[in-house]
């Protein structure tokens, strides 16, 4: 594909500097009012993308502005948000892991603001379909805007659900996405709308929550259940300073991976007794 041209009710990622930065719809003779002055949208429509705007007027502001064209990245960042956010590095392990792609049809909840919901969205085309459920009035309301900014709304639906207690009667689903308080309560439900060797996703905040999701994904023939912790770190780079950058997101969250399998049991292979789980100290600091 080559350079694109910005046209008229596209999102464009408007970046002044480091710090400020956002994603605005460009309307034909619309304006987007800084404090560095504004931005005219008719000077952007049928510019490509990764040119400048100057903010006007000219003379007392004249602010260098770089449009770019939204990426993943940006949607998460920069959309409207109340709840927690998936945070971009954790959204890219999620796909390598789970094999959402071209085609997939996926079931998530809850969709909160609808962040996580749009990265997906953008890898299903052209013909899968994320479908997003959540509780809160709110949320749903929020996502469903965002899923309409970033026109998406081909690809995902939003959709009022309780996904403990509601029967939403998919079948054959590729994936799970499940990004709510209490994952470990929905595992039984939602692997009857998985299709063998399908793959479910957890996001969760805390370990206790892991412990409690991995022991229901294996009490319910999930194999391969493996979770990460995704540690982020930004590099300064400066003529004689570079190194990380001091201050980072200590902890996003856990995620936690599973494959739906027909049976864990083996008939043919009797339980062998329970060693004690020990815990080994060998090769930790020691105190000192
Ligand atoms: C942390 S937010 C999800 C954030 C979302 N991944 C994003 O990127 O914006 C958790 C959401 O789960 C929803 N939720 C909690 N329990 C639920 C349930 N039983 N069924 C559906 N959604 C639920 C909440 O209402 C909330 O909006």
């Amino acid at each position: 594909m080559g350079t694109e041209l910005i046209r008229e009710n596209d999102l464009v990622f408007l970046i002044l500097d480091n710090r400020r930065r956002w994603m605005v719809q460009v309307t034909a003779g619309g304006q987007f009012h800084t404090h560095k002055g504004i931005i005219e949208f008719d000077d952007i429509i049928g510019k490509p993308f990764g040119s400048c705007v100057f903010s006007k007027p000219l003379e007392s502001q004249g602010y260098k502005f770089y449009i770019f064209k939204p990426l993943p990245s940006d949607y998460i960042l920069h959309m409207s948000r109340k709840t927690q956010i998936i945070y971009p590095e954790d959204a890219g392990l999620i796909l390598l892991y789970t094999g959402i792609g071209p085609g997939s049809l996926v079931i998530e909840a809850g969709c909160g603001s609808g962040a996580l919901t749009c990265i997906l969205g953008n890898y299903v085309k052209p013909n899968g379909h994320i479908y997003s459920y959540d509780i809160r009035e709110k949320s749903l309301k929020r996502a469903k805007k965002n899923v309409l900014r970033a026109n998406l709304e081909e690809w995902i639906t939003i959709k009022y659900g309780d996904i403990l207690k509601d029967d939403f009667g998919h079948k054959n689903v590729d994936s799970i996405v499940l990004d709510m308080a209490t994952p470990w309560e929905a595992i039984e439900k939602v692997k009857d709308y998985l299709k063998l060797s399908g793959t479910l996703a957890s996001f969760s905040p805390t370990i206790e929550q892991v412990k409690k999701t991995t022991l229901a994904l294996m009490n319910n023939n999930f194999y391969e259940v493996n979770t990460y912790e995704l540690i982020k770190r930004k590099i300064q780079v400066k003529e004689n300073a570079t190194r990380p950058e001091v201050r980072m997101i200590g902890h996003s969250g856990y995620l936690t991976f599973g494959r739906k399998v027909e049976d864990r049991k083996n008939p043919y292979r009797g339980k062998k007794p329970q060693k004690n789980e020990i815990i080994d100290l060998e090769g930790m600091p020691l105190r000192g």
